[in-house]
C-alpha cells in the first residue's frame, strides 16, 4: 500500500470510529486524520484503544468552519477523505432542521470546496468519498422492491433531505470540476458504540433499566439492519476499489418490522439477564408516531456485492447478540454518556499533550 494521509470526518461518532479504527490498525503506512468537531454524538472515549497510534492524529474541527477546513487542507496535503460528520438522528432533524443544513449541506460543501482546491493542479491519485443513507431514497411500500443506485430521490425528513443535497453536490463538484469522488448510501447500522438514542441501544439501555421501550406508532415500519463492522469493511473496498464516480448501495438484505426486532431483542435480554421469558417485553410501549415516519427502507447491495466482492459477514440474531454483549460489558461508556463526563475526555486528554 502506498502511504497516503486519509481525512476521517466525523470519526469520534459511531460508524466513524469504527472506519478510524479499521484503517489506523489495517494501514499503518497511513496517516490518518480525525476531524471531528464533537458534539454530542462525538465521543473520543469510543477510540480510546488507537489514540495513542503513531499513524493517528485528532483535529478537533468544525467542517462548517469554510478557514479552519483550509487551514487543515494546507497543514496535512490529504490524498482522501472519507465523509462521515453528520447530524445524524432523525427525530432531532424535526426539532431543528438547522443544524441539519449547516453540517450536512453547508458542511459537506466547504470540503468539496477545500478539496477541490487543494486537488486542482492534480487530482491523480485523490478521493472525496461520501457517506450516505438510503433515506435518500424515500420510503418503500411493503411490496418486496429495493432501494438500487438508480432509484430516485425522494427524501422525506430534514434530515434525509440535507443529506440528499449533500449527495447531488458531491456530484455536481465531479460533473463540473472533476473532482474524483464515490457515495455510498448504506441502510440502518447497529452495534458497539452507537449513541443510545438511536433505536437499538436505546431499547438495551431501557431494558437493562426496567423503563418502558418506545416504539412509534404500531410499531409496523422496516427497516435493513446491517453490522456497523460489515459498514465500515464496505467503506474500506470502496475507498480502495470503488470506481470515481460511482455509487454503492450498502446493505444487510435484512429486513425486520421495529416490533419484531424489539420482541428478538428483549427476548435475548431476558436470557442475558436471568429474567424470566417474556419480562422485559412487557417494557414495550406504543407511543406517538415520528411525523412523515417512513413506512420501509430495504437495499439492493447487489451492485457492490458483484462488482467489488463485498459481502455482509454476520446473521443478525448473532450481531445483536454481540451487541448486547458490549452494552453490558461497557457501562461506564454509557454512564458516562447519561453523565456527560465523556464531553469532558477531550480537555482532560488532549489539553495536557
Ligand atoms: P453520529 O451521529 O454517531 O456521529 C457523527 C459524528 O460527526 C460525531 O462524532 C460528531 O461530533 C461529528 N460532527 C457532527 N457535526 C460536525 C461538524 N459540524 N464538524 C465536524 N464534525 C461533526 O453518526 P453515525 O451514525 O456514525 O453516522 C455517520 C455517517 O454515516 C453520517 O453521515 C450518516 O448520515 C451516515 N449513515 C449513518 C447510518 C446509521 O445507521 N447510523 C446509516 C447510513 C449512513
Ligand atoms: O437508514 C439509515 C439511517 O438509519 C441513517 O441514515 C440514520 O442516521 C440513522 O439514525 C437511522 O435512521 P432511523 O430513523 O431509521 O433510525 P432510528 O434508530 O432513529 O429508528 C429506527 C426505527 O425505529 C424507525 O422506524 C423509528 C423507530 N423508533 C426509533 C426510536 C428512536 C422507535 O420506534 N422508537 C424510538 O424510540
Amino acid at each position: 500500500m502506498m502511504a497516503k494521509t486519509i481525512f476521517i470526518t466525523g470519526g469520534a461518532g459511531f460508524i466513524g470510529s469504527h472506519v478510524v479504527r479499521l484503517f489506523v490498525n489495517k494501514y499503518p503506512d497511513y496517516k490518518i486524520v480525525n476531524v471531528d468537531v464533537l458534539t454530542y454524538a462525538g465521543n473520543l472515549e469510543n477510540l480510546t484503544d488507537v489514540c495513542d497510534a503513531p499513524n493517528y492524529v485528532f483535529e478537533k474541527v468544525d467542517i462548517v468552519d469554510f478557514q479552519a477546513i483550509n487551514k487543515l487542507f494546507e497543514k496535512y496535503r490529504p490524498d482522501g477523505i472519507i465523509h462521515l460528520a453528520a447530524e445524524s438522528h432523525v427525530d432531532r432533524s424535526i426539532t431543528n432542521p438547522f443544524a441539519f443544513i449547516h453540517t450536512n449541506v453547508m458542511g459537506t460543501c466547504n470540503l468539496l470546496h477545500a478539496a477541490k482546491e487543494a486537488w486542482k493542479n492534480n487530482m491523480e491519485g485523490k478521493l472525496f468519498y461520501h457517506v450516505s443513507t438510503d433515506e435518500v431514497y424515500g420510503a418503500l411500500e411493503c411490496d418486496g422492491t429495493l432501494f438500487t443506485e438508480t432509484t430516485r430521490y425522494d427524501p422525506h425528513s430534514p434530515y434525509s433531505a440535507s443529506k440528499a443535497s449533500s449527495d447531488h453536490f458531491v456530484r455536481a463538484y465531479h460533473d463540473t470540476f472533476g473532482l474524483p469522488i464515490v457515495i455510498s448510501n448504506c441502510s440502518n447500522n447497529y452495534g458497539a458504540n452507537q449513541f443510545p438514542e438511536k433505536l437499538i441501544p436505546l431499547a438495551i439501555n431501557n431494558i437493562k433499566n426496567k423503563r418502558p421501550i418506545p416504539i412509534y406508532g404500531k410499531g409496523e415500519n422496516i427497516r435493513d439492519w446491517l453490522y456497523v463492522n460489515d459498514h465500515a469493511s464496505a467503506i474500506d473496498i470502496i475507498f480502495h476499489k470503488g470506481k470515481n464516480g460511482e455509487t454503492y448501495n450498502i446493505g444487510g438484505n435484512n429486513e425486520w418490522t421495529n416490533i419484531d426486532l424489539i420482541h428478538t431483542l428483549c427476548a435475548i435480554m431476558d436470557k442475558k439477564l436471568g429474567r424470566r421469558a417474556g419480562e422485559s417485553a412487557e417494557l414495550i410501549t406504543f407511543v406517538k408516531d415520528r411525523a412523515g415516519h417512513d413506512l420501509r427502507y430495504a437495499i439492493d447491495s447487489s451492485k457492490i456485492q458483484k462488482e467489488l466482492g463485498w459481502h455482509p459477514s454476520l446473521q443478525f440474531e448473532e450481531g445483536l447478540e454481540k451487541t448486547v454483549d458490549w452494552y453490558l460489558a461497557n457501562e461506564t461508556w454509557v454512564n458516562h454518556i447519561t453523565s456527560g463526563s465523556y464531553q469532558k475526555y477531550y480537555e482532560q486528554q488532549y489539553n495536557q499533550r
